[in-house]
This record gives C-alpha cells, structure tokens and sequence, in this order.
C-alpha cells in the first residue's frame, strides 16, 4: 500500500512509522508478517505511488518490483529500501500510527525522493 505519513521516529531501537486508516483492508494482512518491505519512491515514480493505492484490480501491474527470502517486496528503482518488521501500534484517531522495526536497509543517495505535499506530488528543490 502507499502511505505519505512516513517518519522516523528512534536511532537505539531503529524505528520508524506510519499511519494507518483503521479502514484499511490490507494493514491487517501486512501487520500479520515477520518481515516488510518498505519503499521510499523516487522522484517520477507518482504513477507506482498510485497504483499502489488501488482499491481494486493489480497494484502491482505493470511495476517492477523482487521479494526478499522473507517475503518482503521492494519496489524497484526507489531511493530507499528498508527491510522492517512491526514493533508496536498506538491508536490515532481514526488512524493507527504503526510503529516498524528496521533490520536492514538499502540506499541510492542520488535517487531524488517523490514528494507528496498539499496533495500533489512534487520534486525537491535544489
Ligand atoms: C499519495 C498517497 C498517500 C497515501 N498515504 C496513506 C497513509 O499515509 N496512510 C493510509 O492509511 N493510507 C494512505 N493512502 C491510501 C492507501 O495507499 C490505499 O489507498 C489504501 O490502503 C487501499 O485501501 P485498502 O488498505 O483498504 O486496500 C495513500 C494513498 C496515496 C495515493
């Protein structure tokens, strides 16, 4: 699934976080599983973001993308790969923020992140 709501959140436990509508069908799948994949998109890759985001259909047709031994899925060509796991879930309203555990990460330094901002995708000034 997509999700703009990423930050990180410790150094000692590694930890980041997103936030989860409680309506969501596929979180409660995902939060089942020993490991996730998470992609950071790059800049460009607005159109994965929202097939990602799909209701219905094949989110993932037409995306390049591996899985690790674990199962985790990786989205190709994005500017961060973090292989995480769920640490803990504390209640947001009507959201759940999702706290991750990272175990293992992958960088592309030159890869510019997509930006999501005011509900438009952007590109980083430089
Ligand atoms: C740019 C973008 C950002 C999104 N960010 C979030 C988010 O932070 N949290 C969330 O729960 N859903 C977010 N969504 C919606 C989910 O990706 C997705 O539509 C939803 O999980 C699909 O519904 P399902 O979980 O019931 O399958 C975002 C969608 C888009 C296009």
């Amino acid at each position: 699934m997509a999700a703009s709501t990423f930050t990180p959140v410790s150094l000692a436990p590694p930890l980041v976080l997103v936030c989860i509508q409680d309506t969501s069908t596929t979180w409660p799948r995902l939060r089942e599983r020993h490991r996730l994949g998470l992609s950071v998109l790059a800049e460009g890759q607005d159109g994965i973001c929202r097939s990602l985001a799909d209701k219905k259909g094949n989110r993932f047709a037409g995306i390049d993308w591996e899985a690790d031994d674990d199962g985790s899925v990786y989205i190709h060509n994005a500017s961060l790969w973090l292989a995480c796991s769920p640490y803990s879930e504390l209640p947001g309203g009507d959201h759940t923020i999702v706290l991750l555990k990272i175990h293992g990460l992958k960088v592309e330094p030159d890869r510019e992140p997509l930006v999501f901002h005011g509900s438009r995708f952007r590109r980083l000034a430089v």
